[in-house]
């Protein structure tokens, strides 16, 4: 019999998480779902899950210690980890003239040790399960911001760019002990992170930054991650997948 494939989603209490959660279900996928203050949405996540076996988890990934006891029981209650989707995160824009020097610190440190030393400490902790049991993947949900230049968020930019950088790293540091490591840099999702811009007045300008004159729906960045995470060759370890409507082609 073919064991069913464990995976941790961060950030599935909404958005692209949820999304990834139901899509890796409906592959068969044993699912660990994620959360931090969102209890009631989490909870309605794990609800539509197909399959047994899924569990709800709450972390703050802001914490190093939590972070650590979450990888333990997700480990442990999943029947061992084969798969951490780095997905959790957070933007703040703010416009550079209009912030002082405390409102820059501050929003530099919450972003960054939310979108790139969580998920770091995420990679180590379950990296190391993975290579205790013989191997398994990771896949970093990052952004177009990395390459395209965030004017009004340089923060989340280099967060995303950190983790661009920290992923390829990691492919060539684990791959000799069977942990391949995939990162999917989506432009702008439909999701409660990007609401707020895209019903603004910028909204349409954004719309047809993509030849397809739409954002991405959170369905097709979780097919993605669902294809990495359990499809996609071994040997793709290292690529970053732009999922942006070519919006932002990179040469
Ligand atoms: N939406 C876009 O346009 C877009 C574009 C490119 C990349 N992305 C990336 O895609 C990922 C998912 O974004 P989304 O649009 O689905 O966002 P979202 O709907 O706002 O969901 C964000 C998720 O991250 C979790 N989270 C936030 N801070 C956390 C913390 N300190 N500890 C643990 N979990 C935390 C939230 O949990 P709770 O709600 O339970 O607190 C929530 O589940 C992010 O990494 C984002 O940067 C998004």
């Amino acid at each position: 019999m073919v064991s069913r494939v464990s995976i941790l989603i961060t950030g599935a209490s909404g958005g692209i998480g949820r999304a990834a959660a139901i899509e890796c279900a409906n592959q068969g996928a044993r699912v660990g779902v994620h959360y931090n203050a969102n209890q009631e949405a989490a909870e309605a996540t794990l609800a539509v899950l197909p399959g047994e076996g899924h569990r709800l988890y709450q972390c703050d990934i802001a914490s190093p210690e939590a972070i650590e006891r979450l990888i333990e029981s997700a480990d442990a209650e999943l029947d061992g980890l084969d798969v951490l989707v780095n997905n959790a995160g957070i933007s703040q824009r703010h416009n550079f003239k209009d912030i002082d020097y405390a409102t820059w610190q501050d929003t530099w440190q919450r972003v960054v040790e939310t979108n790139l030393t969580g998920p770091s400490n995420l990679c180590f902790c379950a990296g190391k399960k993975m290579i205790a049991r013989g191997g398994g993947r990771i896949v970093n949900v990052s952004s177009r911001g990395a390459f395209r230049g965030e004017p009004l968020m340089p923060w989340y930019g280099a967060s995303k760019a950190g983790m661009n950088a920290m992923g390829q790293s990691l492919a060539q540091a684990l791959g000799p002990m069977g942990v391949f490591v995939y990162t999917v840099a989506p432009g702008f999702v439909e999701t409660e992170m990007a609401a707020e811009v895209l019903a603004s007045p910028e909204g349409d300008n954004i719309r047809n930054q993509s030849s397809i004159g739409r954002v991405a729906q959170p369905e097709e960045i979780a097919k993605t991650i669902s294809f990495l995470a359990l499809e996609a060759p071994e040997f793709m370890t290292g690529c970053i997948v732009d999922v942006n409507g070519a919006s932002y082609l990179r040469s």
